[in-house]
């Protein structure tokens, strides 16, 4: 064992006790219960050395971080860490030139997870509904039931798919009471796109004036040629917001940048709802991370190629593994999941949380190569003798 690997074994050792609290293993078993909680909130674990020799799968994050020009920039921004009103790099003209709209079409959030709940608060507010898929993103979902509305959750298709023609249905027959409409594309968890003929189906099926919140989280992984951004449709004038964020392609998760690109007088009703407090790094760290294509494509494509190979082998055993267009896949255990990530965590990996009903399917980000190979190893462990009698694997 190379020093290293001892300092990091030793570490890992020595913080085992607050590793398995921050599990949920040990005494403060349900300190961060498998309930889902929105990205960027929430207690952290209980030590930096512990938290990093843990094996970071659980939460669709970029291992890489942020690229050098992002790191350059957001050096120099701490020269306004003392100031309110301070140069902001132009962040908001930059998101407008780079989606070719104007900046009263955008709304920066902390993390595009703000942007969810600014949403939900605005259009939900008097206990309207909000119509989506079971399972997706729950933000949403959760800040609904925050303000005493509801959602009305569809079921997923047997392939996985968001039914548009269900969400429509939904939608028609509650008119009244729906405030808005939620399509996560690609989905999480599942890692499947809505296409751009579905999205259009969904918009010319529903009422006019209904708005569309529509998550592209993802976005930026995507190959299928099949899946386009809805942005075109703002600049149309249609009811729809779409929410981006600098969390997964940019690496900025713990910087908390998002934001959302909607028609002026959308985005003038969210406004007052928003926290308007994006930190100066973030914002200057933004700028560069839209100029830096480069970096993004080497992200995506060191991030799929891991994606392919790690699929590839669990298929390979005998396990489905949902086709994902995104930085995480779906695969199914052919067991309860719930136990499954307990056996993941005790190894110091830690996966995604369940995501009722589809409670046999773990989903899994894809990390560094090293933290794909623990994974693996750690997966043919907990499987080792387990004969998968999946039928009909999709790859
Ligand atoms: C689909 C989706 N939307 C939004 C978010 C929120 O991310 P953030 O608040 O970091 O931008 C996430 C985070 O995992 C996500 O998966």
């Amino acid at each position: 064992m190379d020093m290293k690997h001892a300092v990091s074994r030793r570490h890992f050792v020595g913080g085992m006790a607050s590793v398995l609290g921050y599990l949920g293993l040990g005494p403060e078993a349900n300190l961060l219960a498998q309930a889902p909680r929105a990205a960027g909130q929430g207690p952290g674990p209980v030590t930096a050395d512990a938290y990093d020799a843990l094996a970071k799968l659980g939460n669709n994050e970029n291992p890489h971080g942020p690229p050098e020009s992002v790191m350059k920039a957001m050096n120099h921004a701490f020269k306004y860490a003392q100031r309110y009103n301070y140069p902001d790099g132009g962040i908001v003209q930059a998101i407008a030139d780079h989606h070719g709209v104007k900046p009263e079409n955008v709304l920066l959030g902390a993390g595009s997870g703000e942007i969810l709940t600014v949403v939900g608060t605005t259009f939900l507010m008097g206990g309207k509904k909000v119509v989506g898929v079971e399972p997706t993103y729950a933000t949403v979902y959760q800040q609904a039931t925050n303000i005493k509305a509801e959602a009305i959750k569809l079921p997923l298709t047997d392939d996985y798919r968001q039914d548009m023609a269900e969400m429509i249905k939904a939608t028609k027959a509650n008119y009244r009471d729906v405030g808005f409409v939620y399509l996560c594309n690609p989905n999480n968890p599942t890692g499947v796109i809505v296409t751009k003929q579905e999205t259009k189906q969904l918009l010319d099926g529903i009422p006019e004036d209904m708005p569309v919140l529509i998550d592209e989280a993802y976005h930026h992984f995507v190959e299928d040629p099949n899946y386009a951004t809805a942005t075109p449709y703002v600049l149309e004038g249609r009811p729809v917001i779409i929410a981006r964020t600098f969390s997964k392609i940019a690496g900025m998760a713990a910087m908390r940048l998002g934001y959302a690109v909607a028609p002026p007088e959308l985005i003038q009703r969210m406004r007052p709802y928003a926290s308007n407090s994006i930190n100066v790094l973030a914002k200057w760290g933004g700028v560069a991370s839209l100029k830096d294509t480069a970096a993004q494509e080497r992200v995506k494509r060191e991030t799929l190629q891991l994606r392919k190979k790690t699929a590839g082998e669990l298929t390979s055993m005998g396990y489905a593994v949902i086709p994902s267009e995104t930085n995480f896949f779906m695969v199914q255990v052919k067991r309860p999941v719930q136990g499954v990530i307990e056996d993941f965590r005790k190894r110091g990996i830690v996966v995604g949380r369940p995501f009722p009903p589809m409670v046999e399917h773990l989903r899994v980000s894809i990390g560094t190569p090293e933290e794909m190979d623990r994974f693996m190893v750690a997966f043919k462990e907990i499987f080792a003798g387990a004969k998968p009698t999946t039928a009909a694997n999709r790859g």
